[in-house]
C-alpha cells in the first residue's frame, strides 16, 4: 500500500514537473494541465470571435504578437479556417477566469472580456516561450484553468517628482497588462508639479507643472539643484488616450489628486487657497513641506471641487485618490480662518480638521457617484464615512480600516516600496530613496494580516507596489526597479498562496525575461546569477 501510494505521489511530482516544463507563465495559472501532442502555430491561423466586441483586446494581443514574431493574426467573425484561435465570450464563475485550451487541431479560449484578455496574455507568453531559433511556434498541448486570488493588482507611478510621458506612460501599462495587474494608481499632482490640465485653472499647468530645477544626488537640505528646468504635463486629450489604452489591457486607472498637503505646484499657480497667501514656487527638493491647501477657505473646496469635477468627467473607474499623506498642521495651527473652521465645526484639533476635510471631499465625490481611496493618515481624526484605506504606513492603517468596515489595499513601505534598494549591496546600485525591498520579501508578501478574523479578511482588496520617482530620472530606470518585482507582485496576488513557490517563479522569470527582452526592458538582473538576491 505505502509502496502505491509512493509511486501515486512520485508520478504526480513528475506530472507537475513536466506541467512545470511546459510553461513558464507568469503569474503561475490556478491549473495546468499537459496533454499530449503539439500544435503548430502559424500565421495562417486565424482568430475568431463570433461576439465581435473583442477587438479591444486582439488588438492589443496582435501588438505584442507583432512584436514578438513579426507577424499578426487576421480577425474574422465566422471561419471555414481549420486552424483558428476561437474566442468564446461567455462568463465563467469569477468575473475574471478564464480557460485555454490547446490541441493538436487549434486553440480554443473561453471567459468574460477580461478572462479572455488574460487568456491571451498566458498564450502570448506561451508563444514567446515556445519559439525557437528558426521562428517555429510549437505549443505543447494542454489545458488552463485560471482566476486571480485579489480583485486590487495594482501598479503605482509618481509621474511627479520625475515626468513621464504619455507614451512612457502607456509602456508601463502594457508590463502591468502583461502581468495582468489591472489597476493603474496614477499620481498627477505633488509638491514638484502638477501633471493634469485642469480647463477651469490653466495656470495649474502654466505655473505648476514647471520647476527650476532639481537637487542633485542624495537628499539633504544642503544639496544643490542642477537648474534645470524639469517639467511636462497631460492634456486631456492625452489623459482620454491613456484610459482608452489602459481600457482595452482591462487596467482601470485611480487618478491621485493630493490633498490638503503635498500641494506646492498647486499653490504656486493660486497662493490665494493657501493660509500665508504666497509666493511659492514649486519644489526643487523633496519631503514634506508646510505649506499645504487652506482648510479654513471655502475658495479651497470650491477650487478642489471644481478640479475634481473635470478628472471625474474624464476617468470612468470607481475610485478618486485624494491623497490624505503627510500633511503638516504647521499652518492650519497658525492660520485664523482654519481656527475659525474648527470653532464653527466644534473641531478639537487639526487632526479633526482635516478629517472634515477629507470628508467634506469625500461628500462631493460620493455626489457624483464615486468613491475615495486615500493613505492611511485619513484615518485620523476619524476616517470619512465611505472612504477606502491605502496603508502605506506599514500595516496597521489597514488593519484598523478593515476592522472599521472599510475597504483596503495593501501597500506597506516594506515590501511594496519598489523605488527601495531591490539588493543588499547598495554601493552598486544607481541611488535610490533608501529602504531594501529584495525580490523574495515582494513574492512572500501576504497581503492580508494575519491576525484578521475571517470576517475582516474580505476587506483587504489587493496590493499594490508604488514606484515614487524621486531617485528614478528616466523610463530606463524605471524599469529597472519595477522589474522583476512587478512580476513578482503579480504572481502574489494572482495565484493562490498554496501554489506559491518561489523557486519555482525563479525558474520561471528565467524564461520570463525573454518576454520581457521583446520590450527591450531595463529590468535588473540580479536574479539571474543569485537566487537571494
Ligand atoms: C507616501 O508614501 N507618502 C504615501
Ligand atoms: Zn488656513
Amino acid at each position: 500500500m505505502k509502496r502505491i501510494a509512493i509511486l501515486i505521489a512520485s508520478i504526480f511530482a513528475a506530472c507537475n514537473l513536466f506541467a512545470q516544463a511546459s510553461h513558464n507563465i507568469i503569474p503561475q495559472p490556478v491549473s495546468v494541465v499537459i496533454n499530449s501532442g503539439n500544435l503548430k502555430l502559424i500565421k495562417e491561423f486565424v482568430i475568431v470571435d463570433e461576439s465581435q466586441k473583442l477587438s479591444p483586446e486582439i488588438s492589443a494581443f496582435n501588438a505584442q504578437i507583432e512584436k514578438a514574431v513579426g507577424f499578426t493574426f487576421k480577425t474574422q467573425r465566422q471561419s471555414s479556417a481549420k486552424q483558428t484561435i476561437k474566442l468564446k465570450l461567455a462568463p465563467l464563475q469569477h468575473p475574471e477566469a478564464y480557460i485555454l485550451n490547446i490541441d493538436t487541431k487549434g486553440i480554443t479560449l473561453q471567459g468574460s472580456a477580461a478572462g479572455i484578455f488574460y487568456g491571451l496574455q498566458s498564450l502570448y507568453q506561451l508563444i514567446v516561450q515556445h519559439q525557437d531559433k528558426s521562428k517555429i511556434i510549437m505549443l505543447p498541448s494542454m489545458q488552463i484553468q485560471d482566476q486571480p486570488s485579489f480583485q486590487w493588482r495594482g501598479m503605482h507611478l509618481d509621474v511627479c517628482r520625475h515626468f513621464f510621458s504619455k507614451q512612457e506612460v502607456m509602456k508601463y501599462l502594457d508590463y502591468l497588462a502583461l502581468h495582468k495587474l489591472n489597476t493603474f494608481h496614477w499620481h498627477l499632482t505633488e509638491d514638484q508639479g502638477w501633471r493634469i490640465a485642469i480647463k477651469k485653472y490653466p495656470k495649474l499647468t502654466e505655473v505648476g507643472s514647471m520647476r527650476s530645477g532639481t537637487i542633485i544626488g542624495p537628499y539633504s537640505t544642503t544639496a544643490p539643484s542642477d537648474n534645470i528646468p524639469h517639467g511636462g504635463f497631460y492634456t486631456q486629450e492625452d489623459i482620454k488616450e491613456v484610459i482608452a489604452y489602459a481600457s482595452a489591457r482591462h487596467i482601470t486607472i485611480v487618478p491621485e489628486i493630493e490633498m490638503p498637503g503635498h500641494a506646492l505646484a498647486a499653490l504656486s499657480a493660486y497662493p490665494e487657497i493657501s493660509c500665508t497667501g504666497g509666493p511659492f514656487t514649486p519644489a526643487i527638493t523633496w519631503g514634506v513641506f508646510d505649506d499645504v491647501f487652506c482648510a479654513g477657505k471655502e475658495e479651497t473646496f470650491t477650487f478642489l471641487e471644481n478640479v475634481l469635477d473635470e478628472v471625474i468627467s474624464l476617468f470612468p473607474g470607481k475610485y478618486i485618490h485624494i491623497g490624505g499623506d503627510e500633511c503638516p498642521k504647521t499652518r492650519w495651527k497658525a492660520c485664523d480662518k482654519c481656527q475659525q473652521r474648527m470653532k464653527d465645526n466644534q473641531l478639537k484639533d487639526e487632526h479633526d480638521l482635516q478629517s472634515y476635510f477629507i470628508t467634506r471631499i469625500e461628500k462631493f465625490v460620493n455626489s457624483k457617484g464615486r468613491h475615495i481611496i486615500g493613505w492611511d493618515e485619513i484615518l485620523e481624526g476619524g476616517l470619512a464615512p465611505n472612504a477606502s484605506v491605502m496603508s502605506w504606513r506599514g500595516t496597521e492603517g489597514g488593519i484598523v480600516a478593515a476592522r472599521l468596515k472599510h475597504p483596503v489595499v495593501m501597500s506597506p513601505g516594506q515590501p511594496c516600496y519598489f523605488d527601495h534598494y531591490q539588493v543588499k549591496d547598495k554601493d552598486k546600485e544607481p541611488l535610490a530613496i533608501g529602504g531594501f525591498n529584495p525580490l523574495d520579501a515582494v513574492y512572500q508578501y501576504n497581503p492580508i494580516p494575519a491576525d484578521l478574523t475571517k470576517d475582516e479578511q474580505q476587506y483587504i482588496l489587493g496590493a499594490q507596489g508604488n514606484l515614487w520617482t524621486e531617485y528614478i530620472p528616466d523610463f530606463k530606470q524605471l524599469e529597472y526597479m519595477a522589474l522583476p518585482r512587478m512580476c513578482a507582485l503579480a504572481e502574489n496576488l494572482w495565484t493562490p498562496a498554496s501554489l506559491k513557490n518561489y523557486d519555482s517563479f525563479l525558474k520561471r522569470m528565467k524564461a520570463h525575461r525573454f518576454v520581457l527582452d521583446i520590450e527591450k526592458a531595463n529590468y535588473a538582473k540580479h536574479f539571474l546569477v543569485d537566487k537571494n538576491k
